[in-house]
């Protein structure tokens, strides 16, 4: 294929591109990658096909530099800076040792139910219909139980009706920012927090205000302040194994946050990401504790069951979730059928319990490795405290330390990183990187180790 295109790059015009037999004998290549070559140039439109005549290289293909200018002009500035995306979400390839994502590595989700889940439902009726806006019935009653068998007796637990399936749950984070906080209006959000929750807020045009927050989640002294100085009627948060931090509230710091969301009649954001990746303890969802429509529960299931399979569910009660589904409607209308029921199969499966009991020993080992590789090959970087469950590792830098180039250095290394700046909604409070544990290879986790604590040491 890259002999063709530069056999095309320097032939004029309106030539004749040779014809598959001398292709295959030119290249040694077999009939189906002749062909399938072939299909690949005429999409990238270097070469055309005149049936019965042969394949030509096209003659309009040299690229001019084209100008946008213009539509800088017709969009103006934006009205708030907007983050760009993160490093996280850059992808990676095999001769990597990639340390910077926010999904685990295939190896550590459940292949053979997921792929048997989207088979089956390919071959049901859900592949051909459309469910309603809130999502199918029975995902919908599987949320709503998970969460209620963790409701204590007293009470309320949620029904089906409180639960709206969302495309994942960084789409339900934009519709929760812009159904109920609005353009101009301020949200608390822990800092440092989740980067797509900053963007998400960002897009949505609200205000957002960072309460600090360490391993023991936010000083509830500061959000009250928060409150009463904004008037914010929001804070985003993530009680369990936080986003960077790994950091989990205790019972008694998330009993004094929801008395505090309450004492200002306001909400609480609650991001479960990383409901299923407890590891020296299990996920403890605030919204278990509130039936009086103070928590918007956000529980995904993209991290634990397949990037694949983008269904995450919001609960939410009252007029928040009618609000809520108002805007899904104007953003997707509906969550594909197939994708649904696929989720539904997995999670319904008695091996989606198995192997959820076998992921947290795994998560166990790989945290234990970095953490000793970073002990080993990079002394001044600090752990704060020691993730009891999640993907990630949040480690100080002495200050002064280059951020962007020890990214660039480690990079041009083989190794990337997340720079812990894209963490926080205003000026970072310190040098952080965050490093996942979770990626492939596990076995490489002491040579990335080396070149992180080789970059930061400014050495070759
Ligand atoms: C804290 C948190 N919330 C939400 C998301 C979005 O996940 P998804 O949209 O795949 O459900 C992520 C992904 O990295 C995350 O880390």
């Amino acid at each position: 294929m890259s002999g063709l295109r530069s056999w095309i790059a320097q032939a004029p015009p309106g030539a004749r591109v040779p014809s598959n037999r001398a292709l295959m004998a030119r290249y040694g290549a077999s009939p189906v990658t002749v062909q399938k070559a072939m299909r690949t140039l005429g999409a990238l439109g270097l070469v055309e096909s005149r049936p019965g005549v042969g394949t030509f290289v096209r003659a309009v293909r040299t690229a001019r530099a084209l100008d946008y200018g213009w539509q800088t002009a017709a969009l103006g500035a934006p009205r708030a800076r907007i983050p760009t995306l993160s490093t996280a979400l850059h992808s990676s390839s095999p001769e990597l040792i990639g340390l910077h994502s926010g999904y685990p590595d295939r190896t550590l989700l459940p292949e053979r139910l997921v792929r048997t889940a989207l088979a089956r439902a390919a071959r049901g009726t859900s592949a051909m219909t459309r469910s309603d806006a809130e999502g199918l019935p029975e995902l919908r009653a599987w949320f709503a139980t998970e969460l209620a068998e963790a409701t204590p007796v007293g009470v309320t637990p949620p029904t089906a009706r409180d639960v709206a399936i969302v495309p994942g749950s960084q789409s339900g984070l934009s519709s929760i920012f812009r159904a109920l906080v609005g353009s101009g209006r301020p949200v608390l959000m822990e800092s440092p927090t989740y980067w797509g929750a900053i963007l998400a807020a960002a897009q949505a045009g609200v205000r957002t205000v960072p309460v600090p927050s360490g391993p023991d989640g936010p000083d509830p002294a500061d959000l009250a302040r928060a409150f009463e100085e904004t008037g914010a009627r929001l804070l985003y948060a993530q009680p369990n194994y936080a986003n960077p931090t790994g950091a989990q509230w205790s019972r008694e710091r998330a009993g004094q946050v929801l008395d505090a969301v309450r004492a200002h009649g306001a909400f609480l954001v609650e991001d479960d990401w990383a409901h299923d990746f407890g590891i020296d303890t299990t996920a403890r969802p605030l919204a278990a504790h509130d039936d009086a429509g103070h928590v918007v529960y956000l529980r995904s299931l993209t991290k634990s069951v397949s990037p694949s399979v983008r269904v995450a569910a919001v609960i939410a009660r009252g007029p928040a979730r009618d609000r809520i589904l108002a805007d899904r409607g104007a953003e997707s209308m509906y969550v594909s059928d197939l994708l649904q029921a696929a989720a539904l199969d997995v999670v319904t499966q008695r091996g989606w319990h198995t192997h959820l009991r076998t992921l947290g020993p795994q998560l166990r080992t790989r945290r234990d490795l970095l953490i000793d590789s970073l002990a080993e090959h990079v002394p001044d970087a600090q752990l704060d405290h020691v993730p009891r469950g999640g993907l990630h590792l949040w480690a100080r830098l002495p200050d002064g330390t280059d951020l962007d180039r020890l990214t660039r250095d480690c990079a041009a290394d083989g190794v990337l990183i997340g720079p812990g700046s894209e963490w926080f909604p205003a000026e970072p409070a310190g040098t952080y990187i965050r490093l996942n544990y979770t990626g492939p290879a596990p076995e490489r986790f002491p040579e990335g180790a080396r070149v992180i604590g080789r970059a930061l040491a400014g050495r070759p």
